[in-house]
């Protein structure tokens, strides 16, 4: 259960959303955003080692233990918790994709089980799209750390292709996104909407990117309060 609530926290929930290949899962492991406890589900094992030294790992090479039983990961992850040490350990389940919900929730609840208003952990929610239900509510554990776990220390991170496809629970309480290169204009007027940008300067996302050179629009709390970035590997 979830200690030492402290309602002076702020909300820091983060928003990763762009096309497949826009860079969001780079962005995650580039931009440090994510802290030093971190506990991840990573349904595709997107933070295994990977070829490229700043591409490996989370946050300048920090490494990625994975777990592929709910077991394996609930043991490390404690120990890790306990440790009072950085870390990141992730969940990837080896299971039919009709199972992906109840294990993203499953993870979630471990999360939340583990909060402690007196110290930061990072949720980090990779392809959300595959395992939420609707654009409508997300009364999950999923949706309750981005409605209740700030006061507990919670700050989750959200990764997902269109904002279509996730939960407004979710997409009306970060107080941070990370907006890369849409794919379609419903997407794009959303971000619009979000950030009160134009449409082109979203559209220009894709004409800058190339291969090892992604462009974002970030936007941290406040209106209007965005920039473009970029992240080179
Ligand atoms: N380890 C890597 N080595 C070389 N190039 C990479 C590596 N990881 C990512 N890239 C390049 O960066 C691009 C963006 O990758 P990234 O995985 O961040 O996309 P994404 O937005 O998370 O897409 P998806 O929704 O499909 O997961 C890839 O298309 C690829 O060109
Ligand atoms: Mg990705």
């Amino acid at each position: 259960m979830a200690i030492n609530p402290n309602n002076s926290l702020k909300a820091r929930h983060i928003s990763y959303c762009g096309a497949s290949g826009a860079g969001k899962t780079v962005a995650v492991k580039c931009l440090a955003l994510v802290g030093d406890c971190a506990a991840l589900f990573d349904p595709y094992g997107d933070y295994k080692l990977s070829r490229l030294k700043k591409l490996s790992g989370l946050g300048n090479g920090r490494i990625v233990h994975h777990y592929h039983t709910r077991r394996g990961f609930l043991k490390a992850f404690t120990e890790a918790w306990a440790s009072g040490k950085k870390f990141a350990v992730a969940y990837q389940p080896q299971i039919a994709e009709d199972k992906l919900r109840a294990e993203a929730i499953w993870f979630a609840q471990v999360v939340w089980a583990a909060a402690d208003g007196k110290r930061e952990l990072h949720a980090v929610f990779e392809e959300l799209g595959r395992y939420v239900e609707s654009s409508g509510a997300e009364r999950s554990k999923i949706g309750e750390i981005v409605t209740g776990g700030r006061k507990f220390g919670l700050i989750g991170h959200y990764v997902f292709q269109r904002p279509s496809e996730v939960p407004k629970t979710i997409l009306g309480n970060c107080a941070e996104y990370v907006v890369g290169a849409q794919q379609a204009m419903i997407d794009v007027r959303r971000w619009v909407d979000e950030l009160d940008c134009s449409i082109d300067e979203i559209a220009s996302l894709d004409r800058l990117n190339t291969d090892r050179h992604k462009h974002f629009l970030h936007k941290k709390g406040g209106i209007r309060n965005y920039k473009l970035i970029e992240i080179r590997f």
